[in-house]
């Protein structure tokens, strides 16, 4: 865990995460139902899928149903976990034969048992992808996450409670739903809104933040290279002066 906890300016970001956003606007702008725009928007996952993979990313992680979403309307609730369902099946040969792992990270057990199955069985199936580890997270939320590991911290060391001074901060990492990626590099955010909405907190702590307004069922390969190559033109600091950075530079050449 951890890969981004030292300065480091590598040209292409190891963790990729994206909220996608927009997919109901675009739908709407074309006086088409919002579960057509998630429709689309489940194709954009394969192709920018695909593009991560073959631009060197090392972790793609996707922001697919928050904690929150069960808040919208039953029918569009429906749509998307069927899209969801359709998509494990459809997706996990071809997931397969491109080495990409995938694994599904979030609270699952409010999702139907075919689902749960589906996400078993996808990830099995992809266990020995080494190209990328596609990460869906499904029923997440960063302050779940957070609250979730010191439950469990707590629980598993229950003598943490008189000594909080033990609790470290690779204790939390070991403990988070997705604690087989390293730190976010760039997080990604498109549909022109500029909110993180309680996706992943802890790991995007020193993330690079690129906000889009191309909507999500729009956003192909070219616009994700932008994003990459906006990263690749930024100086990562992590708390310390631009002059420490190039003297770091300097230094290892
Ligand atoms: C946000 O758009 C998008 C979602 C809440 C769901 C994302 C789901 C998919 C892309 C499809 C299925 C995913 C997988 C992994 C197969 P929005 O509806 O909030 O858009 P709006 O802001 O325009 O209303």
């Amino acid at each position: 865990m951890g890969s981004s906890d030292t300065a480091s300016n590598v040209a292409v970001p190891r963790h990729v995460a994206i909220i996608m956003d927009g997919n109901g606007r675009w739908a709407q702008r074309r006086f088409m139902p919002r579960v057509e725009g998630h429709r689309r928007g489940a194709q954009t996952v394969r192709r920018i899928t695909e593009a991560a993979a073959r631009s060197g990313v090392g972790y793609l992680t996707l922001f697919a149903f928050s904690s929150e979403n069960w808040r919208r309307p039953a029918d569009e609730v429906g749509a998307l976990m069927s899209l969801f369902a359709v998509a494990l099946k459809r997706e996990a040969l071809n997931l397969r034969d491109n080495g990409i792992q995938l694994r599904v990270a979030g609270e699952l057990s409010r999702f139907s048992p075919e689902i749960q199955d589906g996400i078993r069985e996808c990830e099995q199936m992809t266990a020995n992808g080494r190209n990328m580890v596609l990460t869906v997270c499904a029923n997440y939320g960063g302050r779940w996450d957070i609250l979730s590991a010191m439950r469990s911290i707590l629980s598993e060391r229950p003598d943490i409670a008189k000594n909080p001074e033990c609790i470290t901060e690779s204790m939390i990492s070991e403990h988070l739903a997705f604690n087989w990626a390293p730190e976010v590099d760039l997080m990604i955010r498109t549909g022109g809104e500029q909110r993180i909405s309680n996706f992943i907190l802890w790991q995007a702590a020193y993330a690079e933040l690129y906000t889009s307004s191309v909507l999500w069922p729009d956003f192909g390969p070219e616009e994700l290279q932008k994003a990459l190559n906006w990263y690749a033109g930024r100086e990562r600091r992590f708390g310390m002066t631009g002059e420490q950075i190039q003297a770091q530079k300097l230094g290892s050449k």
